[in-house]
């Protein structure tokens, strides 16, 4: 213990390749002078992540994600700074550090195509050396866990990319690595195949302590696994910390929405700490209200006038018959923090 998962400090890549001309002598003309232009990709990265961590690593498309993760993974090597994975550097010993760490990448797979999903497994287990009884302990976790039965003896390239998802985070996990790398695990998913893979990440971090890092653009991803999150931009952290304190920091408040039980009720009653805001919303289905109920949001902030009083307030001057607590849009807080490129103090 002691020593963090992952130490990654002024981490920098850059990607350099010849520049493209057109018109005639095009090639020519850049064979001789062999311009050259140079991306930064990821431009002095520096976190840790510790043993157990769950951490999102969250940024618009081209913002350095995957460059990171292959520099953490050992596919690549950094043009400048430092990582410890696990106390060894990724990209020089790639062989142990490979034992050591579970990969999916989401856009693409790792299992063979032609083979049946069931001698992908095997031939994980046989190059990560696991005895029999361990690999079939696992498989048969790992089948149960991810309902993978109906497609074990199914070729690759025949699943379903749900399926194959669910395959790749099998083969990834198999000879069960303390640390996991997932790449956009959720991308292209339907609503239950998306469940599933969270669950699976949940229980894989809480029951077997596995550390993991998760990149995706799902927020429902983000608000179902992530306490904290690294958001980067450009290469470089825009913030590291709480999830929490981070909404809290943009939209310090919490709406509690009622829809009451007549039209007019009459002039409403703010609670001290709220205030009113009155949308026009539709009554929902099946609360017993009718089509024309008022429904208004009591706003406040919850730091300030704990939910339960504000609740309790609200139902004492009204007759409420439906009531729902909502917190803002994590997408908007997100979308603010892209457009203006940085994070408010
Ligand atoms: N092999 C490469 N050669 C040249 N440029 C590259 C290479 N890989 C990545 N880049 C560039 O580096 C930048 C970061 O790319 P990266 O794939 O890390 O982004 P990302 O955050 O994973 O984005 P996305 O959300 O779209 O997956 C982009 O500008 C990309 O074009
Ligand atoms: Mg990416």
């Amino acid at each position: 213990m002691g020593q963090p998962m992952i130490r990654a400090e002024g981490l920098v890549k850059e990607f350099t390749r010849p520049v493209r001309r057109t018109g005639p002598l095009a090639g020519l003309r850049s064979l001789v002078t062999r311009e050259r232009v140079t991306t930064r990709a990821v431009d002095g990265v520096s976190f840790t992540v510790e043993r157990g961590e769950l951490v999102g690593y969250l940024g618009p498309n081209g913002a350095g994600k995957s460059t990171t993760i292959k520099m953490l993974t050992g596919v690549l090597v950094p043009t400048s700074g430092t990582v410890e994975v696990d106390g060894r550097v990724p990209w020089k010993d790639r062989t142990r550090n490979a034992r050591g760490i579970g990969v999916v990448f989401g856009q693409r797979t790792q299992l063979w195509h032609d083979l049946p999903l069931r001698d992908s497994f095997e031939l994980v287990a046989k190059l990560y050396g696991l005895d029999r009884p361990d690999y079939e302990r696992a498989l048969g976790r790992f089948t149960e866990l991810l309902d993978l039965g109906e497609f074990l003896d199914t070729p690759v390239r025949g699943l379903s990319l749900g399926q194959r998802m669910r395959g790749d985070l099998t083969a990834a996990m198999l000879y069960g690595p303390p640390l996991l790398y997932l790449d956009e695990p959720t991308v292209g998913l339907d609503v239950v195949a998306k469940a599933r893979i969270r669950e699976f990440v949940a229980e894989t971090n809480a029951v077997d302590g596995t550390t993991v890092v998760l990149t995706t653009h799902d927020l429902v991803d983000v608000e179902r696994l992530c306490r904290r999150v690294l958001l980067i931009d450009h290469g470089e952290v825009l913030y590291d910390g709480d999830l929490a304190a981070l909404r809290r920091r943009y939209v310090p408040y919490r709406d509690l929405v009622v829809t009451l039980a007549r039209e007019d009720d009459g002039p409403l009653v703010a609670p001290p700490g709220t205030t009113v805001v009155e949308e026009p919303r539709t009554a929902r289905a099946g609360t017993g209200a009718s089509d024309a109920a008022r429904v208004v949001a009591f706003r406040f902030d919850p730091a300030q006038t704990p939910t339960p009083a504000v609740v309790a307030a609200v139902t004492a001057e009204h007759e409420v018959v439906d009531l729902d607590v909502t917190d803002p849009d994590l997408e908007a807080v997100i979308a603010e923090i892209y457009s203006s490129g940085r994070v408010r103090a």
